[in-house]
């Protein structure tokens, strides 16, 4: 460590003795005449250029109540700003310090040619196979990733906490991004209030409304998935991205917004956690989005597929560490679209806001007239039968039924 570097940490170093000290987290005793202060250890200080955050670990003394941290971040945010996080169990402590907080809202553009030159969502994709565009991070960079490394997400949270505007953004950016012929969805919406926006895009092959229509369209997709592990044997090769250019087949996403509504149907699951553990080869990916995550059905099969995760904003950190982001239950109310990105680390992130009025005039040039729902048999869901069924008597049948099966 050159000296300089010594300096910052020296400094930084004390800046973090002082917030231990107004928040009580210290102990004192006398020797002699002279008061002792003994402060927790601090472990580490590492300064990310990047990031452009500081990252401290540390460890109380033992006899500390665990729960003080907590209870004082407040004390923590007026040394070093309101933008931190605190992470720990019983003794030892991560405090990372941000420069930067995140943008309360971020408008959804594909394309800005006027004011963020090279920073849209159309630059931020360049190169990518599969783009899944998450939003962006406290220094405005957009977080996107590939699904054909990732092939599998989840994305949870309380009722009105951003799911669905996540799936409708992500889905309207990879129609702009991909051609009819190399991208196919199949969608799943059983609350019968996101997905009819798609219908009539020709990437879209199916959107099924209810469990009968899902349980078909999987069929499908898993057929489909048979044909391409064949096709893939036969022409030696190990993911359809080697194909020869005549035997290419389409990337296939199979997106479904509220999976509680049919996680209890078996043979519903065990398509699911087919496809989810064999889709990578083949082109297949999923998008899952689930209310209220819970052990029996986000089972261990389930979520060990699931490695990508978006935890909105959930009611308690059961729910958050369930879903696998901690710090979910932190969110506010007053920032929907807020989440945390969990891969390989766990990232705070603030999703794009694409209305539906606004995805609808974005959608518009990929729809198709002759365009047909393969699994319903007719192009639009009728009317009389959506407004029969609202979502409270559906979803907490469901609901219900699942739970009184614990
Ligand atoms: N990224 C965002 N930025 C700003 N506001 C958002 C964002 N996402 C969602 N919202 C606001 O929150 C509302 C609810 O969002 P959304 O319908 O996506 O929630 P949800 O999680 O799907 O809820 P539910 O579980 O009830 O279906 C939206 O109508 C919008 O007002
Ligand atoms: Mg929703």
């Amino acid at each position: 460590m050159g000296f300089k570097a010594f300096i910052k940490t020296q400094k930084a170093k004390a800046k973090l003795r002082r917030a231990f000290k107004s928040a009580g987290l210290i102990n004192k005793y006398k020797n002699g005449e002279k008061e002792v202060m003994v402060y927790p250890t601090i472990h580490d200080v590492a300064f990310d250029d990047k990031k452009k955050s500081t990252r401290y670990v540390f460890t109380l003394i033992n006899g500390m109540d665990p729960k003080e941290v907590e209870k004082k971040d407040y004390v923590f945010m007026q040394h070093f700003g309101k933008h931190i996080e605190i992470d720990g169990d019983y003794k030892k402590f991560d405090l990372t310090v941000y420069e930067h907080g995140l943008q309360k809202e971020l408008t959804y553009k594909y394309q800005d040619k006027e004011n963020e030159k090279n920073n849209d969502i159309s630059t931020a994709i360049k190169g990518f196979k599969m783009p899944i565009v998450c939003g962006k991070d406290r220094n405005g960079n957009w977080i996107v990733y590939d699904a054909v490394t990732e092939p599998n997400a989840l994305i949870s949270g309380e009722p009105g906490s951003g799911k669905s505007t996540q799936l409708r953004s992500i889905l309207t950016t990879l129609i702009k991004y991909k051609s009819p012929e190399q991208l196919h969805f199949y969608l799943g919406d059983l609350k019968m209030s996101e997905f009819h926006l798609f219908n009539g895009v020709q990437h879209v092959k199916g959107v099924a409304i209810f469990p009968n229509e899902l349980e078909r369209m999987l069929t499908h997709v898993y057929n489909e998935m048979l044909k391409r592990s064949k096709l893939l044997n036969a022409m030696g090769v190990m993911h359809v991205d080697s194909l020869p250019s005549d035997k290419k087949v389409p990337y296939i996403l199979l997106a479904i917004d509220e999976i509680v509504m049919v996680m209890d149907n078996k043979d519903i699951k065990k398509m699911l956690v087919q496809i989810g553990s064999l889709g990578r080869a083949l082109g297949i990916y999923c998008l899952l989005s689930l209310q209220r995550p819970s052990h029996d059905i986000l089972d261990t099969k389930v979520r060990s597929l699931l490695t990508v995760r978006m935890g909105f904003r959930t009611p308690d950190i059961s729910n958050s560490k369930i879903i696998g982001t901690p710090g979910s239950e932190k969110i506010s109310r007053e920032t929907p679209g807020r989440f945390f990105l969990k891969r390989d680390s766990l990232e705070e992130i603030q999703a794009p806001y694409l209305t539906d009025k606004e995805a609808e005039k974005l959608l518009k040039p990929y729809k198709s007239k002759e365009w047909k729902n393969a699994f319903t048999g007719f192009s639009e869901p009728s009317n009389d039968v959506v407004e029969e069924l609202t979502e409270e008597n559906i979803f907490n049948g469901v609901l219900n039924h699942v739970n009184s099966k614990r």
